[in-house]
């Protein structure tokens, strides 16, 4: 368990890297990790935090340190020290907002290299001040793999087994299902979530899935960086959109054991660009709807923080986050919002490199991950992102043409429990000539309230009447609209056959 971070640390502390930062939720597994280096570095190890000061480990009684409570002492006496040792310093991160503390701590950096000490800070937050951010060398702390996650399982059986009277009966497949949905959770997380599902009736089964799924939807949520949808959106509901229809549904299975067996690959990811309103988002669900996965979006806004590392940090969480309940859909709604612009941008450094850790990963990703990003303007998005081979395939969702148009009526009349065979449907379609999806969905629903304020049934001439009042997005915007679908001609693979 842990190896690969293990070994990791130790290099670090070896080559005496003069502050680590530890990123992570866990403190007690960091700690236990923290122990077993040191042990087999044969250094001493203490810890220090704002209610204990500086105590050494061995302390088996709850020892406290009151000269050292103080950062600015604690740290003084990390400089004073002339021990061979690990000092972790838990929870130091509001600290690092007072210029004294961050003073002091590049002064015990620079002392720190000559010596055989090492400083480490273990927090679940970042938060570095500009003046350090050279000092401080960053580790994340990966959440357990399915391996590890058995091993937590395994231990709780047998747990379970010895103080309690019941035992516990699980069937393998069973076991594979409840380990998979917990990927995502960290140690703690997994241990309480599983030991929950086995009090609550004293037994363990595929039934407790959902509770897994429940809690990690929760957990994933607090992140505030990914949103966890759940989404029962049907492919049928979309109108029009034939060529990506088809390649969604032919699909399908294409992150089965089948697949992989037929020696076919996992899809990598499509960008779905084009005009507003006309059916991207709406088509990400399906996706994620008709293939079975878990949809995250992410927010992109979230991504970018205050502090020195904090976007490039929540880049990489979002990434092992979503890596670690693969098979899964990851969702970049409104691309341009996140990378738009990055050339011409203040803090393009931080853009860059956030884009950087996003553009690599999305070329060398190994795990099963898919990407559907959405985009309404490609013209600030760097070129590089855009190229083809990035995704699966780019394709260029348009104005719906007068088929469409009709069937997009119908699905939205039918939606609403109205019956669409009583309706002109192609007389609408052909009067909403450069209207998208959601002008046409806001046409039916602003005609149900002109029906509805008059206590009658709706009728053609109420949707005729709006359709009048709108004015497209397409008059408006004819001009970007029209550069956009030039430029998708020889790029794009368009999403409908214009028939
Ligand atoms: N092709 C379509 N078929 C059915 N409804 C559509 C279609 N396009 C848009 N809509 C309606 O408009 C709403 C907004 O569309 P959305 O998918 O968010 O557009 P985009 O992401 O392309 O800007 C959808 O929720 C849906 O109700
Ligand atoms: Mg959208």
């Amino acid at each position: 368990m842990d190896a690969k971070v293990i070994k990791e640390l130790k290099i670090l502390i070896s080559a005496k890297y003069p502050i680590i930062y530890i990123l992570s939720w866990e403190e007690e597994r960091v700690e236990s990790v923290l122990k077993k280096i040191a042990s087999e570095l044969c250094k001493k190890i203490y810890f220090w935090s704002c209610s204990t000061g500086i105590v050494a480990n061995e302390s088996k009684t709850k020892n406290i340190n009151l000269n050292t409570m103080e950062p600015v002492k604690a740290i003084k006496f990390f400089m004073d020290s002339e021990e061979n040792a690990v000092f972790v310093f838990k929870d130091f991160h509001p600290f690092l907002k007072n210029e004294v503390v961050v003073r002091f701590l590049r002064d015990a950096a620079k002392e720190a290299v000559n010596s055989r000490k090492s400083f480490v800070i273990v927090s679940p937050a970042l938060e570095i001040p500009l003046e350090l951010s050279k000092e401080i060398t960053i580790l994340d702390f990966p959440l357990p793999d399915y391996d590890d996650l058995e091993c937590i399982l395994d231990n709780l059986l047998i747990n379970s087994k010895e103080k309690n009277d019941f035992k516990i009966e699980l069937k393998n497949e069973d076991k594979e299902l409840l380990i998979k949905a917990a990927l995502g959770l960290t140690y703690t997380e997994a241990e309480n979530v599983f030991a929950r599902a086995i009090v609550e009736n004293k037994k363990l089964d595929r039934e407790d899935i959902e509770l897994i799924i429940k809690e990690k939807q929760q957990i994933i949520r607090k992140s505030g960086i990914l949103e966890y949808l759940e989404i029962k959106e049907d492919i049928n509901n979309i109108g029009g959109l034939d060529v990506l229809k088809n390649w969604i549904k032919k699909r399908t299975r294409a992150f089965t054991k089948e697949a992989r067996d037929f020696g076919l690959p996992e899809p990598k990811g499509i960008l779905l660009l084009g005009v507003q309103g006309c059916g991207k988002s709406l088509c990400a669900k399906a996706i994620a709807a008709l293939w079975k996965l878990p949809l995250l979006r992410l927010d992109v806004g979230a991504i970018f923080g205050k502090y020195v590392g904090e976007s490039e940090a929540n880049i990489r969480k979002t990434i092992s986050i979503t890596e670690s309940i693969s098979p899964a859909i990851l969702w970049i709604d409104e691309l341009e919002k996140a990378f738009g612009g990055i050339k011409s941008g203040g803090d393009s450094g931080t853009s860059l490199r956030v884009f950087g850790t996003f553009l690599t990963w999305l070329q060398e990703k190994t795990k099963p991950v898919f990407v559907i990003a959405t985009s309404n303007d490609i013209t600030d998005l760097p070129p590089e992102l855009v190229r083809k081979g990035r995704f699966d395939e780019i394709f260029f969702v348009d104005l719906p043409n007068t088929t469409e148009r009709a069937d997009i009526f119908k699905i939205h009349l039918k939606k609403r429990n109205k019956n669409p065979e009583k309706f002109d449907l192609l007389k609408l379609a052909s009067s909403t000539q450069g209207f998208s999806g959601a002008e046409i969905e806001q046409v039916v629903i602003s005609s149900m309230y002109d029906a509805f304020d008059e206590n009658r049934d709706l009728e053609f001439d109420d949707l005729m009447n709006n359709i009048k009042k709108t004015v497209p997005l397409s008059i408006t915007a004819a001009e970007k609209i029209n550069w956009l679908r030039e430029w998708a001609k020889n790029r794009a693979v368009f999403a409908s056959s214009r028939g």
